[in-house]
């Protein structure tokens, strides 16, 4: 067997380099472009014959690209005769399109598991999905991994008094309620509602739970257009809680997001690197998650 290779894809690259650094396992040489129509170029310039590779790429804006891009990687190295390919997803898109809310829609997060399995790869890694059930999307075995515990880590060292956890909505609660034991606190619960004629808008219905104390903690796996926690924390401070903190895996910050946020009642925001951040604001933090996954490759070649 020949020595293992990471690849980076072009939507995270500083967190590839991080998980090869603490893994020890090398950078493969690649090319990455684009032809003049838009369609995405690739060239693996390292012998992959008979090793083990993993492609790290998270499908985040420009999203399509990405898993284009994630795709002719793999078949790249199928073709050169890899032994075993990894695909290392820390972020993957089109997860919450993972049922049918109403008749006449894809389940978009099972297209895209079946697009990119379709190209040889062997097995997923990936992280906080929107929904569980997804990791029965890829018909090859997946490692799933969490975040949750590291930024529940972040989040003790501020020693908050008396805190309480949030889920934002409904399918959150088992999420919320574990962050909720990794830091020994209280959980309440909102019911969200989306509009669906307005895309993105949400409002908050009603709150379980006793919301007391100074500070409340929303626990959920994606900001996006940060609606989600802007209507929410409007909630809370309607209920007295005097500091807002948010934790999320997945930092999409889509549009105006981040200055939304800024102007909005949140104090600060705690997401992961699973999405590479180049916004700059002073209340969000990174917690990177290249430890769980440099771990999990190490397992993975030893
Ligand atoms: C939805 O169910 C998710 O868990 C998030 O709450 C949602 O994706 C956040 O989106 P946005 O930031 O656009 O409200």
């Amino acid at each position: 067997m020949n020595s293992p290779r990471i690849f980076a894809g072009s939507s995270n690259p500083d967190l590839a380099k991080a998980i090869s650094r603490k893994s020890k396992i090398p950078l493969g040489k690649i090319e990455l472009g684009k032809f003049s129509d838009s369609e995405i170029d690739v060239w693996v310039q390292d012998n992959v014959n008979n090793s083990d590779v993993f492609i790290v790429q998270s499908n985040s804006y420009q999203v399509n690209d990405n898993i284009i891009e994630l795709s002719l990687i793999a078949d790249t190295v199928r073709r050169g005769g890899a032994h075993k390919i990894t695909a290392v997803i820390p972020y993957f898109g089109y997860s919450r399109k993972e049922k049918q809310t109403r008749p006449g829609e894809p389940i978009s997060a099972k297209v895209v598991a079946d697009l990119i399995i379709s190209t040889g790869i062997n097995k997923v890694i990936c992280l906080d999905l929107h929904a569980d059930a997804i990791v029965g999307f890829f018909d090859v075995p997946v490692i799933y991994l969490s975040a949750l515990e590291i930024l529940a880590q972040r989040l003790k060292r501020e020693k908050f008094i008396s805190p309480i956890v949030i889920s934002p909505d409904v399918g959150g609660v088992r999420r919320a309620r574990n962050f909720a034991a990794f830091i020994d606190a209280p959980l309440a619960v909102m019911e969200k509602h989306r509009f669906s004629d307005v895309r993105d808008k949400m409002e908050v219905l009603s709150m379980s739970g006793e919301v007391s104390g100074d500070t409340a903690i929303i626990i959920d796996d994606i900001i996006s257009t940060g609606g989600t926690i802007i209507e929410s924390a409007k909630a809370l401070k309607d209920k007295g809680v005097k500091k807002i903190i948010v934790c999320a895996t997945h930092g999409v910050f889509a549009q105006d997001a981040v200055s939304r946020l800024e102007n909005s009642t949140v104090d600060k925001v705690f997401v992961t690197d699973s999405i590479a951040q180049d916004q700059k604001s002073k209340k969000i933090e990174i917690v990177s998650v290249s430890d769980i996954f440099a771990e999990c490759l190490t397992q993975e070649v030893s």
